[in-house]
Formats: C-alpha cells, structure tokens, sequence
C-alpha cells in the first residue's frame, strides 16, 4: 500500500484548530502535495447525520456511553469510507479531531475511562492512527473569549462550560505526557506563531 501522511488536530473547543487547518493545508498545497482536509465527527452522509445528534443541544438526556458509541460510529464510517482510501492513494490526510479527542472528552472529561475509550478508537479506526497530532493547548478562559467573539451560538458539549473543557485540557496534556505522537503546541500565542510551530512538527516528518 502507498502510504500517505495522516495528521490530526486537537485541542479543547474554541483553541483555533480551524484557522491553523485552513493555513497548514494552503502551506502544504502550495509544496505540492494532494491534501484531503476533513472533520470529525462527520466528513461523511452517515457521520454527518451522527454529529447533528451529538451536538444538538435537544439532546441533553443522552448518556456518556450512547456519546462514545456515536463518536466511534462516525469515526468507523470516515475511516473506511474516506481516510484510509485517501492515504491509499498517498494523500495528505489533515483532520480536525480524531480519536484522541475521544480520548479527551470521553475517557477523561466523561469519566468513562482509558481502557474502554482506547479499545473502541482502535476498533473503529482497526488500528489506524495518526502519524502525528498538534495539540492547540490554550486555557479555557482564553478559548471561550475566542468563541465568543466569533459569536457562534454554543453547540452541547460547548454548553458544558469552562470546568468541563478543563477537564477535557488535563487529559489532552496526560495523553501528550505519554503519547510520543502528540505534540504540544502553545496555542495562547499569535496566530503565525502557532502556524510555525505546527510546520516545524510537520517539518520533522516530511520534506515542505
Ligand atoms: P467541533 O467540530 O466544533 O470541534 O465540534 C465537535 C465537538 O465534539 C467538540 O465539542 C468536541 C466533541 N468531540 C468529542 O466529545 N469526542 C470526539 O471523539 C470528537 C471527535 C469530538
């Protein structure tokens, strides 16, 4: 199989994933290379549908275990349907989250646990993982000022507030404490500064 490079973005909501996407993915056409860009959850009809259920703030009586069964459920059908395909076919995969914000939200926020958190992400993804993952680390007092001021209304878990994305931080900040993989990158600074610090991670993988 021709294999192709597959990098994801994390980080608690509002720390900027979108803007640094969008940047990485024009830095890295420009070099030349075929880059997909997709979300989770969604990138697909089926995940799509998923993530309207998991973010719709209606549904506030669903458990933490019907969220990590839909998390996965999204992640199993882009997996097949679009991530390994494209990295078949030698692309540069950029994602916005994958299974460490799985990691980070439910495992850790959610309190369902490591074990059973790593166990269905390898299950959905049968394996697959990043080749490596830029963790946009921010307080979150600092992103919730940034989500304000784009004046988004809040999604579900968005509506959970800043003790609950605290949460979410200290176990994106475990994981980066023991997961070679993830790389911690300072997300309170300018936005060119976060972008050179995403390249030089990029940098130590592949020729831009
Ligand atoms: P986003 O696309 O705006 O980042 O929204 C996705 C939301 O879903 C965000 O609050 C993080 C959350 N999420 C999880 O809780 N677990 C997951 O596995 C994924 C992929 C996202």
């Amino acid at each position: 199989m021709t294999k192709g490079i597959f990098i994801t973005f994390e980080g608690i909501d509002g720390c900027g994933k979108s803007t640094q996407l969008a940047m990485t993915k024009e830095w890295l056409i420009n070099a030349g290379y075929d880059v997909l860009q997709i979300r989770e959850p969604g990138g697909t009809v089926v995940g799509e549908k998923i993530r309207g259920i998991l973010l719709d703030k209606k549904n506030d009586s669903m458990v933490s275990l019907a969220e990590l069964l839909l998390y996965e459920a999204a992640r199993a059908q882009i997996t097949e349907e679009v991530i390994k395909p494209a990295l078949e076919q030698g692309k540069v995969v950029i994602s916005d989250r994958f299974f460490d914000s799985t990691y980070a939200y439910q495992g850790h926020a959610r309190e369902l646990g490591d074990d059973l958190v790593n166990s269905l992400n390898l299950i959905a993804t049968n394996n697959l993982e990043p080749d490596v993952t830029l963790l946009l680390d921010i307080t979150p007092e600092e992103a919730l000022k940034r989500r304000q001021g784009r004046g988004e209304a809040e999604d579900r878990l968005e509506a959970l507030g800043t003790s609950f994305q605290a949460k979410v931080r200290e176990g994106y900040l475990q994981l980066a404490s023991s997961v070679d993989r993830v790389k911690v990158v300072d997300a309170s600074c300018s936005i060119e500064d976060i972008q050179a610090q995403i390249r030089n991670y990029i940098q130590d993988l592949i020729k831009v």
